[in-house]
């Protein structure tokens, strides 16, 4: 049975940026699609940009194109359901945050200006018609092992970025998550009263 997909484009309670509201962390990725290579650049350029604590810019990004062994690697390490569907994408990126200069010093903002370049990524990703769909779950150790990471820097997500695919090919329970409204709580909720 093939679960019809809704609409994926978020119902805002105000106008936002169209690509804002359009994009979305889909599962079914083109296997048999390349990135187109301009595009990957202008994704890594956009997270290049963000704006970080002292513009100290604390992320590294491993990229890893569907069919070489880093992919292999990187896929390897996701965890659950994760492994089912992802490896379809056509670059795996991990995330990396330095959470330490080189002189040991910590960078406390490490995590959140990593997300943020992420965001940034995901942003100009989905404008080029690309789709990205981060993920938590994975091996750190298993990552931190495979690419001979240091200490000092932490892998926090693993980025699934490419074509979007065909989401009648993925198993019934992963088809039913696809389609499943996307929802928000309330801004409201999120807001602390002053
Ligand atoms: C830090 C982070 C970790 C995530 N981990 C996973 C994951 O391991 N597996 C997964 O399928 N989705 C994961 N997601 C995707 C979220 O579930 C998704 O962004 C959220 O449900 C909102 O859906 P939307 O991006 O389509 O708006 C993660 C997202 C973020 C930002």
């Amino acid at each position: 049975m093939t679960i019809p997909l809704l609409n994926r484009t978020a119902e805002t309670d105000a106008p936002v940026l169209d690509v804002l509201a359009d994009r979305w962390s889909p599962r079914a990725y083109a296997s048999d699609d390349a990135i187109d290579e301009s595009q990957l650049a202008s994704a890594l350029e956009a997270a290049r940009w963000a704006p970080s604590a002292n513009n100290i810019q604390p992320w590294r990004f491993i990229v890893a194109h569907r069919g070489t062994e880093a992919h292999d690697r990187v896929h390897e390490a996701l965890l659950g359901f994760n492994k089912v569907w992802a490896g379809d994408a056509a670059v795996l990126i991990v995330a990396v945050a330095e959470t330490a200069d080189a002189e040991g010093k910590p960078l406390p903002f490490a995590a959140y200006d990593l997300g943020q370049s992420v965001a940034h990524l995901s942003v100009q990703a989905h404008h080029d018609g690309l789709h990205v769909h981060q993920m938590g779950g994975f091996d750190r150790d298993g990552v931190r092992a495979a690419f001979g990471l240091d200490d000092r820097f932490e892998p926090l997500t693993v980025i699934a970025l490419g074509p979007i695919g065909d989401p009648s090919a993925l198993p019934e329970a992963l088809q039913e998550r696809e389609a499943a409204p996307r929802v928000r709580r309330p801004l409201a909720d999120s807001l602390i009263a002053v």
